[in-house]
């Protein structure tokens, strides 16, 4: 076999790989092998240029960059469709079909809250990717849209054709990024759909293909190029094709088949793993739709079905701002506490002045909450028919509510900033994380005593923490505070000394260290003074460390401030040396993601956990493509079930059991 066959092949290996994991959830090759071609692909590709396939799999892994977004008209208007809210407008929907003479059958589908594309083949070849802008006229978004694992780039037919679809991002990975977003202290992403937005909007598609995004097909707007005569046959003629299309679509006869797969789909809602905001009922014959036709802006033989809001209406009695220990200025609403999806909600992040201004809030409206993402609760709008005239406008602060400091806007960006770094908010909240279970973890030393000395001057930057025993007659006469807690809470501080370096790099809070990533470096650098001499570059090597990351150490360590902190905790008698058991190592455990659900009838959950992690693997809450076991125990619930359409290793107990036996852990 010569070069040119041996790539044509390995595309042709990745290709399939890659449609049997994305597209039917059955793959036949190990994340290993498909590494080990791609690798091969990729060097073949470097050292042959001149035989590299446009769309090489090789792609998917991002790198390209545009400089702006090409317009593209659609040949076919890509229209949106009328929402309905309730069962009877469902039925004259369907009243209003057979008055025209009509007897339909319906296609049901899921209503995918993401965002929709059209994909242009030529002779079974990806040639463009396209948003829907304003309908007529979109955006190229191939460079992103290659990056989808399930978008083919070759059909299984060398067919020309255009189909659509919905591109979105897993309820999970949205779950993940916000979960980074918050230890790096950036803006949390609102909902599934702008994360999609967001994702597939970006010059530079290593971005997006970062972001997990997914997509489900379903419109076919040429439907007679292919001699086929109900959108039924145009879904399953789209899947021989290649394309993903969403095994829940259903052929139902009539309005109760629909009423029935509404409730159905109203009640699994929340355990899909994408978000959907409704379900879409379609007139499946294609003769009937064209007599049908459109108005102006719908087509007639189509609804969309809109679940109603998990929305409450409150009232808005103030605006408050908060600092983050980076000093980034949050607006929040006070809100009278009302039940959203089962819990209370008395407040809600307001983001950023742009965002209250685009909502147009005042003081005292009445306005309508949502669960966004079923967690963070959300100001939707100002009811304006409820406004009485007693409001007041919003303004946003100029100075740092805490320290004074006028505050900054940096170009470009939506956040205001306080630049004062001795600024007391950014130091409360810093001190809070220093003692916290996950870091220092000081028995007895909660965010109100903290609040509490801050104010009284007793602890004003870490390294009074470590010189509190000096304010001890003090803190005695304190209101609350009697000998036995005062004693009791020195004596934490003084042990909290000896804790292992993970520890304290954790509490130092720079920004995106979490605990894990505190552990891992504290396991490889050994010592404080190692880890600050790292370059970024070097600390990059490390898997799981991205640059924005590394850069963060870099700079931590580099500023004199935080050098001399170091310096002084030093001098306090602080540990700054790893002291964990070294990695043990085993085939089974190292160097390999789990995920533990359900019950384990011998050990607790925490306890295999820190077992796992102990031999170096890595241990998570949800399982993903690059998850390589599922631990399962009794009634394990949806993590399974999504293993098994990923084709994960699922481990039960009495393997586990045996692994851990042998290993001597049991
Ligand atoms: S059909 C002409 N089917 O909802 C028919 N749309 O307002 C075109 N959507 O813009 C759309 N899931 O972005 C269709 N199963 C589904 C859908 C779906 C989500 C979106 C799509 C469209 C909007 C309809």
């Amino acid at each position: 076999m010569n070069i040119k066959q041996r790539m044509d092949e390995l595309v042709e290996i990745l290709e399939k790989a890659n449609y049997e994991y994305y597209v039917l959830a059955e793959p036949t090759i190990t994340d290993q092998e498909f590494d080990k071609y791609l690798r091969e692909l990729e060097t073949l590709e470097k050292e042959y240029p001149e035989y590299a396939k446009k769309n090489s799999p090789t792609k998917r892994v991002g790198g390209m960059v545009i400089d702006k977004f090409q317009k593209l008209k659609h040949s076919i208007p890509m229209l949106s469709l009328p929402d309905v809210f309730s069962e009877e407008e469902i039925i004259e929907f369907d009243e209003r079909i057979r008055k025209s003479g009509f007897h339909p059958e319906y296609v049901c589908e899921l209503k995918i809250d993401g965002v929709s594309v059209s994909l242009h083949y030529e002779n079974g070849e990806f040639v463009t990717g396209a948003t829907r802008g304003d309908g007529t006229i979109g955006e190229d978004i191939s460079h992103n849209v290659k990056t989808i694992r399930s978008v083919p780039m070759h059909l299984r037919k060398p067919v020309s054709i255009e189909v659509r679809g919905e591109i979105y991002m897993p309820k999970e990975t949205l779950a993940k990024l916000n979960q980074e977003r918050l230890e790096l202290d950036m803006p949390l992403l609102q909902n599934c759909r702008n994360a999609t937005a967001g994702s597939i909007r970006q010059l530079d598609s290593s971005v997006a293909a970062k972001r997990n995004l997914n997509t489900w097909i379903y419109h076919l707007p040429n439907p007679e190029d292919y001699g086929i005569k109900t959108h039924f046959e145009a879904l399953e003629y789209m899947k021989s094709l290649g394309f993903k299309t969403n095994p829940c679509n259903r052929l139902v006869k009539d309005i109760d088949g629909i009423l029935h797969f509404i409730s159905e789909y109203q009640e699994k809602r929340d355990s899909l793993s994408y978000d959907i905001d409704g379900i879409v009922i379609k007139v499946n014959d294609l003769e009937m739709q064209k007599k049908l036709g459109f108005t102006s802006k719908y087509p007639r033989w189509a609804i969309a079905y809109k679940f109603p809001a998990l929305e409450v209406l409150t009232k808005l009695n103030d605006i408050i701002f908060t600092v983050g220990r980076t000093g980034r200025i949050t607006p929040n609403a006070v809100l009278d506490p009302v039940i959203v999806m089962g819990s209370t909600v008395k407040r809600a992040t307001l983001h950023n002045e742009d965002y209250i201004l685009e909502k147009g809030l005042k003081i005292g409206d009445t306005v309508s909450i949502r669960k966004a993402g079923d967690v963070i609760p959300e100001v939707v709008e100002a009811k304006l028919e409820r406004r009485t005239g007693n409001e007041t406008d919003f303004v946003m602060i100029t100075h740092c509510p805490i320290c004074g400091s006028l505050l900054q806007k940096k170009e470009g960006q939506v956040d205001h900033y306080c630049m004062n770094p001795k600024c007391p908010a950014r130091h409360i909240e810093g001190l809070v994380h220093f003692v916290s279970r996950h870091a220092m973890n000081i028995d007895g030393f909660g965010e109100k005593i903290m609040e509490d000395f801050f104010n009284l001057g007793f602890i004003k930057s870490i390294p009074d923490i470590y010189h509190l025993d000096q304010h001890k007659e003090d803190l005695v006469e304190l209101e609350g505070y009697g000998h036995k807690s005062v004693d009791n809470l020195l004596e934490a501080i003084e042990e909290s000394k000896k804790n292992s370096l993970e520890r304290l790099l954790f509490g130092l809070g720079i920004g995106g260290i979490g605990d894990k990533t505190a552990l891992l470096l504290a396991r490889i650098y050994k010592t404080m003074d190692e880890l600050a001499s790292k370059t970024k570059e070097e600390l990059m090597e490390i898997r799981d460390i991205g640059p924005i990351l590394a850069q963060n150490i870099e700079d931590y360590f580099a500023n004199v401030d935080n050098q001399t902190l170091i310096h002084n905790l030093k001098e306090l008698g602080l540990n700054m040396k790893f002291l964990g058991e070294e990695l043990k190592t085993s085939d089974d455990f190292t160097g390999k993601r789990f995920v533990v659900t359900g019950t384990i009838s011998f050990m607790g959950r925490d306890e295999i956990e820190k077992i796992i992690e102990s031999y170096g693997g890595h241990a998570s809450g949800s399982v993903s493509s690059k998850t390589d076991v599922v631990i399962v125990g009794e009634n394990p619930g949806s993590k399974e079930t999504k293993a098994k359409e990923l084709g994960i290793l699922i481990w039960d107990e009495e393997h586990l059991y045996s692994v851990l036996k042998d290993l001597g852990e049991i």
